[in-house]
């Protein structure tokens, strides 16, 4: 365990700012957790694994819990499947290499998304048409109030496109500490998104390995997204808005080039095309600027400021408005 006072966020988000929390208290296990939960108990407490999808808005006045327990074990295995269980502080990309070694299949599309475990459930991360709920089994939690272990299901998440209970009903009440995947030994490849089908034409989807299609998906990745070590950034800054059919078929006829998916909730149409439409590409604010390459991202160009992010996000948020009638949400957390 380490409890820090007055301790720098810098290294707890991708945005490259540099907020301070009260305190920082790390746990490796969850004797120590509970014990934090106990002697911190009344206090706020935010839980940050790499700080991927968070904007500090400024100083945060509580308690920031950050897992340490890195472990992943199988805890069973059939003939087709095996039920791997990670922990919390593991790093998503990490846990996905050593299933591509294993050739265990189901999270390699998520390659390269940074964040840990614990948060990959919390925000149901995606890409390349997985999403982390498609293979969670269960999420085991503490409860912050009573600190009792729980386990929820699947379907107790309510996970939905980059949301879960852990963000709405549940928000603040758990903290998570281990995820268990259900991942296939065979097949189980997903390339019908896009690109990366593309990507593999003239192979035999039996004959490709997760490893493959995770270099194919890292490759794709560089070439659109800012390199965190680079650029500060939270990938996506918002999530791709899902309108009405009517109102689809309305802007349809005005901009009949509008890409679209057809979900079972309504229309999806890319922010990133809405973005570009807008003349936003390369937009700058201060040292926050819209991505070129995949406007839906706003990169740190240099000592932007919490501040100098929400306003060019603001400012994106109302062009689109004003231009199609749309409203993006952010997909990244703004903690005040
Ligand atoms: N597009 C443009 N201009 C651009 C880039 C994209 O018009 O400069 C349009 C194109 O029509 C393209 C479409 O946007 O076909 C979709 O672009 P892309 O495949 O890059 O995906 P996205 O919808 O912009 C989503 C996720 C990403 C994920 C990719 C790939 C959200 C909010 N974002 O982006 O997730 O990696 O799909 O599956 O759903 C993240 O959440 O942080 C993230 C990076």
């Amino acid at each position: 365990m380490k409890i820090e006072e007055h301790a720098s966020l810098t290294a707890l988000n991708t945005f490259g700012l540099h907020p301070n929390a009260r305190v920082l208290a790390e746990f490796d296990n969850k004797d120590e957790l509970r014990a934090l939960l106990h002697r911190y108990s009344g206090e706020r407490f935010l839980t940050v694994g790499e700080g991927s999808n968070l904007l500090f808005l400024r100083d945060f006045d509580g308690v920031v819990l950050h897992s340490r327990m890195c472990r992943a074990r199988a805890l069973k295995e059939t003939k087709d499947e095996v039920w791997i269980e990670a922990e919390s502080g593991l790093r998503l990309d990490d846990l996905i290499q050593q299933l591509a070694d294993m050739d265990l299949r189901g999270l390699e599309n998520l390659s390269h998304i940074p964040g840990t475990v614990g948060a990959s459930a919390v925000q149901n991360v995606g890409a390349y048409g997985v999403e982390a709920k498609d293979v969670i089994e269960t999420v085991r939690a503490i409860a912050v109030q009573t600190g009792e272990e729980v386990t929820f299901t699947n379907a107790d998440c309510c996970f939905a496109y980059r949301d879960s209970r852990f963000k709405n009903d549940w928000k603040d009440q758990y903290v998570i500490t281990a995820v268990t995947f259900r991942l296939k030994k065979e097949g189980g490849l997903r390339l019908d998104y896009g690109g990366l089908g593309n990507a593999f034409e003239g192979r035999e989807l039996s004959q490709l390995t997760p490893l493959e299609v995770r270099e194919k998906v890292i490759e794709i990745r560089r070439r659109k997204l800012p390199e965190v070590g680079e650029f500060g950034s939270a990938g996506s800054f918002f999530k791709n808005p899902v309108i009405s059919p009517t109102c689809f078929e309305a802007l349809q006829t005005q901009y009949p080039a509008m890409p679209h998916f057809d979900t079972s909730d309504g229309v999806k149409v890319p922010a990133a095309w809405l973005i570009e439409q807008c003349g936003l590409k390369g937009c700058q604010h201060g040292g926050a600027r819209v991505w070129d390459k995949q406007p839906l991202v706003i990169v740190n160009a240099g000592n932007a400021s919490a501040e100098d992010i929400r306003l060019l996000a603001e400012k994106v948020m109302k062009d689109v408005s004003g231009r199609f009638g749309i409203t993006l949400s952010p997909e990244v957390n703004y903690i005040e």
